[in-house]
């Protein structure tokens, strides 16, 4: 098992990122490549069957998940563009199948199934890309979340929320951009580019929606920053335009960013 990523990059110098990965993988645990491939295939086809078994009138136990990925993906204009609606879509319905007690690709833990396949389902839907080619991103992905999993920590309980995804996304960015770890070019370099522009009307939109909600003089305010809340009856709570937060009936807080109940 690769104990660092430099090690992984020195063992593929003369293959790619994801052979030296799988060559490694099949090693320590004397395993047939063949069957080891296979068995990433099948874990490919469960994430995508997951997302095709989301329900969206499906609700966790609690009754507070499910439901909200299929509104982000009928979001009109949404702010980062079509293709980030979807990533965030699929994220949020993973996560909420996963709420729902439906089937899940622990990646590299069940809180954070969702990432891996939010990235990699809808590049595969965008750039055409085979099967074959998912499956050796999960491979780079695979060797990142060992080695994050042996240098710090996976899991939730001892490193918190940033452990699980903070892992799952870097294991997705470098099973997308594994070329460029191996200095080559990669062709979707610039759609993950941090520095693209999310410069879009809607971003003006929101931002005079925000400042009239800070301005409206009678509703009840937010305890995180005193937007005006608003009453949402389907749910029977006060959500908060501005940045999200929400608040029971009764005025007990549902969902940050604000920490206390509404009064
Ligand atoms: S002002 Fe309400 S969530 Fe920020």
């Amino acid at each position: 098992m690769f104990g660092s990523v430099e090690a992984m990059l020195s063992a593929s110098a003369d293959k790619p990122l994801w052979r030296a990965v799988l060559e490694d993988d099949c090693q320590d645990r004397d395993a047939d490549p063949a069957a080891s491939l296979a068995r990433m295939g099948r874990l490919w086809q469960a994430m995508k069957e997951s997302l095709e078994e989301y329900d969206p009138a499906r609700r966790s136990a609690s009754g507070l998940s499910g439901g909200q990925g299929a509104r982000m993906a009928d979001l009109a204009d949404p702010i980062c563009g079509s293709f980030v609606q979807e990533v965030a879509s699929v994220a949020l319905k993973l996560g909420e199948h996963n709420a729902c007690m439906g089937r899940i690709v622990a990646a590299p833990t069940a809180g954070a199934c969702g990432v891996l396949p939010a990235v990699l389902i809808p590049l595969q839907r965008r750039e055409g890309l085979s099967d074959e080619t998912m499956v050796e991103c999960l491979y780079v992905s695979a060797g990142f979340g060992q080695v994050i999993a042996q240098r710090a920590s996976i899991s939730g309980a001892e490193g918190g929320c940033q452990a699980e995804v903070g892992s799952a996304s870097a294991m997705a960015a470098a099973g997308v951009l594994a070329d460029l770890l191996q200095g080559r070019e990669n062709p979707y370099a610039a759609l993950f580019d941090p520095a693209r522009t999310v410069l879009r009307p809607q971003l003006l939109a929101n931002g005079l929606e925000a400042v009239l909600n800070l301005l409206r003089p009678t509703a009840p305010r937010c305890p995180h920053m005193g937007c005006a809340l608003r009453w949402n009856g389907a749910e029977r709570s006060w959500d908060c335009p501005c940045h999200g937060s929400r608040f029971g009936e009764d005025g007990a807080l549902i969902d940050n960013p604000a920490t206390d109940d509404k009064q």
